[in-house]
């Protein structure tokens, strides 16, 4: 039985870890393949060490490019790939144009592909991510779906036969990692942060970054909030801001270097609050209980806005910046001991899965 999994983004490499953990205990063959979409160390490299991941059997080498030449890359240097492994599964994750290119590839050499978060769904069809979702569902012969939600989303598309409920691999590696965690007071002294006192913030959404004026309501809420607020800023976050000649730091808000994931989650975890336009980071706000804050019109995770820990925001709005301002400054809500993604065991249950249908 061998499995290979195809990633490139940093959220991918997260729910890669705990997929190659769960493969060695089973023993599975499992060949990694990394597309090269994100090169930068901070968004690769330390990802692998950090998780313990074992370094990619294949590189594609693909890196930056318009949404078309880059999944087209992609795509053209996996066919020899394939060939080569023939593997019983193709195994993509997540939204990107990795995801994409992996699963048009194995469904053109009739291999069996699997889709790891399937059935999410913003129902914005400008996003970049949702034309993956929904292309990879379809081509996909088994969707792995995170939640109830997606679930019902897949059957609303005529996709129930193929859908299995396996929950979130997210929810297993903040797990382990969190367990792990041993310093963050020092961490924080690092950073000049104390616990329960500052915000988080990560953009990097294209429909957030690349229009001027909704990026710099963005930087303005982010500066007026009534407490410190660290962005971590992403190199997209980081280009656009040269190119529009905008400046980040102000106010309440300072600017520094995207974290490595076990220092992210203990960031998250000490603080009071986090913004932003990340899918992973409200789940992961939400697992660790700390609010949310989220800078787009919809979310794919319902669940932690119905549970009172996330509130949306509309970066395109004219008050946009009190908007954000106002939402990250608000109370803590009440608690709750819901688990909507899962136990822990996601990962675990997805080789399980797969074994069993090879
Ligand atoms: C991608 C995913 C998104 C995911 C995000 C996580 C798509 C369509 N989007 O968005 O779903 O949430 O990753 O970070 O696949 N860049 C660098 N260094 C890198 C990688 C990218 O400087 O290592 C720059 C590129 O030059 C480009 C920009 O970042 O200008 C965008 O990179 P890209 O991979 O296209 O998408 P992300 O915005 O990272």
């Amino acid at each position: 039985m061998k499995i290979l999994s195809v990633v490139g983004a940093r959220p991918q490499f997260v729910k890669l870890a705990p997929i190659a953990d769960a493969c060695r205990e089973q023993g599975v063959e499992h060949v990694i393949v990394h597309t090269g979409q994100h090169y930068d160390p901070m968004l690769s490299d330390v990802f692998f060490t950090d998780l313990g991941i074992p370094d990619p059997d294949v590189h594609l080498g693909t890196g930056s490019g318009s949404h078309g030449r880059q999944t087209g890359a992609m795509l053209a240097a996996m066919d020899e790939v394939l060939e080569q492994h023939q593997p019983d599964w193709v195994l993509v994750y997540g939204d990107t144009n990795s995801t994409l290119a992996g699963a048009l590839s194995a469904v053109k050499m009739h291999l069996p592909i699997a889709h790891l978060e399937a059935g999410l769904r913003s129902f914005n069809r400008a996003m970049p991510e949702e034309h993956n979702r929904v292309l990879t569902d379809h081509a996909a012969d088994l969707l792995l779906a995170p939640t109830q939600v997606a679930m019902d989303h897949l059957a609303g598309e005529g996709l129930a036969q193929r859908s299995v409920l396996v929950g979130d691999v997210m929810v297993d590696v903040l797990m382990k990692v969190r367990a792990e965690l041993t310093d963050t007071a020092a961490a924080l002294d690092e950073l000049g942060l104390s616990a329960g006192e500052y915000s988080i913030a990560t953009i990097h959404r294209a429909e957030n970054t690349d229009d001027p004026d909704r990026l710099a309501g963005i930087i303005t809420g982010l500066q007026q909030v009534d407490h410190p607020v660290v962005l971590l800023a992403h190199p997209r976050l980081r280009a656009k801001v040269a190119d529009q000649g905008l400046d980040l730091e102000g106010g309440s808000l300072t600017v520094r270097d995207p974290l490595p994931y076990p220092a992210l989650i203990g960031a998250v975890d000490a603080a009071r609050g986090v913004v932003t336009d990340s899918g992973g980071l409200q789940k992961e706000a939400f697992a660790l209980r700390t609010p949310c804050t989220t800078v787009r019109t919809e979310t794919e995770w319902v669940e932690t806005v119905e549970l009172g820990w996330n509130v949306l925001v509309s970066p395109g709005a004219d008050d946009a910046a009190d908007q954000i301002a106002t939402a990250a400054s608000r109370e803590e809500p009440r608690p709750t001991d819901a688990a909507p993604y899962g136990d822990g065991q996601a990962a675990q249950t997805v080789v399980e899965v797969l074994t069993s249908r090879a």
